[in-house]
């Protein structure tokens, strides 16, 4: 079993960049079942989730059928379905795999293609879960979300494009993804309006597929962005971390300068000085007063919950009580009881609530990756502690960010597989 291991305490130097979005990936990867021919995409993440998204639209046929192993590993095989539906008349395909966050049904999507007037029903005969057709085509229709969904609003405006008719989506997310794709896609000949804002408006195509003419360039990926930023604030010594767009991260920024974090934003870098390090870091580890913050995750332009898991190791180094709020998923909060017997001191008060009393020092040990954000979590954690850290289930981890081991070895974190 290949594992990370740890040794925590190293001042992280240097300049690293962050690399391309998953989030932004998979649903411009997924959109290539609207068009009629092959599309480009630059700067693609080389990542688990990104390699399985290209596996899946590899075995996808004209009967419309979803690889149930594959769509079995993560949450965003459902982005395909939509759109074979719409393409193909038909679709059948499980219920997705990926992080085990909570309960993740998929009611807003299936409620969406059945209004625009697909029959679903729940298969007997595996390999498939539910079976959707669509003999008369779908239709274009007035639809709101009863609650805020990414995929679920990336997944509609896919099915929308080749609806017959105009398509209104209500309560659509903000997340800047929605923006991309529909960037993408409108740059392909689509015609989506009002994507960034809650009310999305698409005109369909009554079936035509999509020429391809203009390429999507991965942008980068903002939850590592913000999750590097972690690092910096806990172990930076002058670390310049690239690509790193503010204009998406602005509630976490407030966050991290709540705490008292230092930081100067400065042509698309985020810098953390030296003397963060050396009153922070080494042998006066902890020495550094950071502030407790209370911290609520929201969907976009709030505080995402993907950074939840790596902000709450930022807390459990700061001065006081933190009250760690996750209203986006249920089960998010797991991680904490392996975070406490690092040494953190941690009150979980229900799913969704927990208070982190700080600073606390925290001590190596062996962890299992839970899912991809919290895994990535642990390694915070385990190059913050003393001792080393071993950490499994790395797939996890490596479903998200790529190439995680060497690159924070080329900024002088101790970290390598085994
Ligand atoms: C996306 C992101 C993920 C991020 C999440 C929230 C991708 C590939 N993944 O996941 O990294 O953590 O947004 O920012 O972009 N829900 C329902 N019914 C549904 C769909 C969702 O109840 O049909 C619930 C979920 O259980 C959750 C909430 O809605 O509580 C938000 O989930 P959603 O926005 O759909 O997350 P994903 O799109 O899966």
């Amino acid at each position: 079993m290949t594992k990370f291991l740890i040794k925590g305490g190293r001042a992280l130097e240097g300049e690293i960049e962050i690399n391309g979005s998953k989030n932004a990936a998979l649903p411009v990867l997924a959109s290539s079942v609207l068009f009629k021919e092959k599309i480009e995409i630059e700067n693609l993440p080389n990542i688990e989730d990104v390699k399985r998204m290209q596996e899946l639209l590899d075995k996808l046929d004209a009967d419309g059928r979803i690889d149930y192993e594959i769509a079995k590993k993560f949450r965003a095989s459902i982005l395909p379905v939509g759109a074979a539906l719409a393409r193909f008349g038909k679709v059948a395909f499980p219920h997705p795999g990926g992080c085990v966050i909570g309960e993740r049904p998929i009611d807003v999507f299936l409620d969406g293609w059945k209004i625009m007037g697909a029959k679903t029903k729940l298969s007997k005969s595996a390999p498939a879960d539910y079976e959707i057709t669509a003999p008369e085509g779908l239709f274009g229709v007035d639809y709101t979300f009863k609650i805020p969904s990414v995929t679920g609003t990336e997944a509609l405006i896919m099915t929308a494009v080749l609806a017959k008719g105009t398509t209104i989506l209500r309560n659509a997310v903000l997340e800047p993804e929605i923006k991309y794709l529909a960037d993408f896609l409108n740059a392909n000949g689509a015609q989506i309006a009002g994507a960034g804002t809650t009310t999305i408006k698409i005109e369909g195509r009554s079936g035509k597929l999509l020429n391809y003419s203009t390429r999507f360039i991965v942008p980068p990926d903002r939850i590592e962005a913000g999750s590097f930023a972690i690092l910096g604030a806990l172990l930076g010594k002058n670390l310049r971390i690239k690509n790193f767009v503010a204009g998406e991260l602005s509630t976490f920024l407030v966050l991290l300068f709540n705490v008292g974090v230092e930081y100067v934003l400065e042509n698309n870098s985020i810098i953390f000085p030296a003397k963060g390090w050396s009153a922070f870091g080494g042998k006066d580890a902890y020495k550094k007063t950071l502030r407790a913050s209370n911290v609520t995750t929201k969907e976009f332009p709030g505080f995402p919950t993907d950074l939840q898991a790596p902000f709450t190791i930022l807390l459990t180094q700061a001065e006081g009580q933190s009250l760690v709020h996750e209203t986006v998923f249920e089960g998010r909060l797991n991680y904490i009881q392996d975070l406490n017997k690092m040494g953190s001191r941690i009150t979980l008060c229900d799913p969704h609530r927990a208070i982190v009393y700080g600073p606390t020092k925290l001590s190596g040990r062996a962890l299992e990756s839970p899912d991809i954000r919290a895994g990535l979590a642990f390694i915070i954690a385990g190059l913050i502690a003393s001792g080393e850290t071993s950490i499994g289930n790395i797939y996890q981890i490596e479903r998200g960010y790529e190439n995680i081991d060497y690159r924070l070895r080329s900024i002088g974190a101790d970290i390598k597989q085994i």
